[in-house]
């Protein structure tokens, strides 16, 4: 953590956590076990981000993909995150971290439902940090709501197509207000987007690990910054000119 140059640290990290599967299999557990060890990851990682001074961190949990997962390990899955939610708004509370969601929450198990809208509610005043999960998300389905949406404005006269702009689009995602990510990190050696953030990651810097998600802890989150702070950031242009720009 010393290491880290405290001026450059990414404002917002996203990260796509996978490799639960493999972690259980290597272990010869079962697949909800590697799960259960993953978010004991995400319970370190979150810590660590707050004590680093990341100010977003968004959390790839559910995919709307992730339903086509055999029941019994969807219904894990959403009792795992029930208990974290559980278990972890006192945490949030003394940490000044504040949770968000995105993706269609509204497909979720009443259960979690509810026990997620409390915790986004008494965690809605804290300001030191913005924890976001991804819960039934996906890139294709978040652009075209905001599409559908735009369209229906413009039918109805509210908004002229010209006067749509890059920033006023943002405004339609899941992720209004959010800082797009700084730094993409992606567990156990796959090299996807998997339909995450598509449109705020255009930026993005990646990076990918063969370290599995169980086992990415503050160290190999710093071992990311680190990495990500060796880049140089160009947004399209030459190397002079942003060394000009510093
Ligand atoms: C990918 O591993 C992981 C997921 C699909 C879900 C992520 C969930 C957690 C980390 C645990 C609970 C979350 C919270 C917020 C408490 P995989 O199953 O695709 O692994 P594999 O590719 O090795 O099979």
């Amino acid at each position: 953590m010393d290491r880290l140059d405290k001026i450059r640290l990414p404002r917002h990290i996203a990260i796509i956590m996978d490799g639960n599967g493999r972690w259980a299999k290597n272990h010869s557990l079962g697949r909800i076990a590697g799960h259960r060890e993953g978010a004991v990851s995400v319970r370190k990682v979150v810590e660590a981000c707050r004590r680093i001074g990341i100010p977003y961190l968004t959390l790839y949990a559910f995919s709307s993909e992730n339903w086509s997962r055999p029941e019994r390990e969807v219904s894990a899955l959403m009792t795992l995150l029930e208990r974290y939610l559980k278990s972890e708004v006192k945490v949030m509370m003394k940490n000044n971290i504040r949770l968000l969601t995105i993706g269609d929450t509204s497909a979720l198990p009443q259960t979690v439902r509810t026990i997620l809208g409390d915790a986004i509610g008494k965690t809605a005043g804290n300001t030191a940090m913005t924890l976001i999960l991804a819960l039934n998300y996906g890139s294709h389905d978040e652009i075209l709501e905001a599409v559908r949406k735009l369209a229906k404005e413009v039918r109805q006269g509210e908004i002229d197509a010209e006067e749509i702009t890059k920033e006023r689009f943002s405004d339609y995602l899941y992720t209004k207000g959010i800082p797009d990510p700084d730094l993409l990190i992606r567990t156990s050696g796959e090299y996807r987007l998997s339909n995450f953030l598509m449109w705020q990651m255009a930026y993005t810097e990646f990076y990918f690990t063969d370290t599995l998600w169980p086992e990415f802890r503050e160290e190999q989150l710093v071992e990311a910054i680190l990495e990500y702070q060796r880049r140089e950031r160009r947004f399209g242009l030459t190397s002079d000119q942003v060394q000009k720009r510093s």
